[in-house]
């Protein structure tokens, strides 16, 4: 297929700064940004108040399906950026918590979950001029996109993060050692499933942001998306 402007895959774990950096390389190109977690948080916030455990593989299955089916799941735009929602309701702030991030991370290895949400990120990204970050944009997702980056950084440092984030939030029930067990539980959950486990894509630049700065990282990858837009 050809595209007049590339796709940019952005893949990697929790906290490697994958939202901001994303954001930034997408304002930089003035591209679509794409965050595919989103779409998992907002399936695992549907099953916390439908009372079915992450883990019910079948059940969280078929109401990904009938959440896609009915187009319950979308990307709204608003004068405040990009907003997640969930049958018209504003979900944006409610998935961003802890437990929601660890539901997103159980949920998302189950395979009729992943396929219920495949084609919808296909579609959003499909005719380039997009930045999607995730976990599996470059290997299964967009195995064809133009631009594929595996940004990580120590797990320490993406704890430090995300640790410093919730006490920015007011949110100080989770000390910096079960943040830490947190993220490590997580990579471990995602590296380790059966299904589009996170991996670095074949063809992928990897860009380790422990010691870069945000500002660096982002221009590394407009750098490359620029260069296959000419
Ligand atoms: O990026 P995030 O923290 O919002 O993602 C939440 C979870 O969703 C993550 O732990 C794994 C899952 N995920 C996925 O499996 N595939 C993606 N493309 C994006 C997220």
């Amino acid at each position: 297929m050809s595209r007049t402007r590339p796709i940019v895959a952005i893949d990697g774990p929790a906290g490697a700064g994958k939202s901001t950096v994303a954001r930034s390389v997408a304002d930089r190109l003035g591209f679509v940004l794409v965050d595919t977690g989103a779409l998992y948080r907002t399936v695992a916030l549907a099953a916390s108040r439908a009372g079915l455990p992450y883990a019910a593989a079948e059940e969280v299955g078929a109401l990904a399906e009938s959440l896609v089916e009915k187009d319950a799941i979308a990307f709204l735009r608003d004068a405040r950026g990009i907003r997640m929602t969930l049958a018209g309701e504003d979900v944006s702030d409610s998935i961003r918590t802890p437990d929601i991030g660890m539901g997103a991370s159980t949920v998302s290895a189950h395979p009729r979950v992943r396929a219920a949400l495949l084609e919808m990120q296909r579609q959003a990204g499909r005719a380039g001029g997009v930045v999607l970050e995730g976990r599996d944009i470059g290997t299964v997702v967009f195995p064809d996109a133009e631009v594929k980056v595996f940004l990580t950084a120590r797990p320490e440092v993406r704890a430090r993060r995300r640790y410093d984030e919730l006490v920015a939030k007011g949110d100080t029930r989770m000390s910096f050692e079960e943040t830490l067990a947190d993220v490590q539980k997580r990579d471990a959950q995602d590296e380790g499933r059966a299904v589009a486990p996170l991996r670095q894509a074949e063809g992928a630049i990897l860009v380790d942001s422990s010691e870069m700065g945000v500002d660096d990282a982002v221009e590394a990858i407009a750098r490359l998306a620029r260069e296959v837009s000419r």
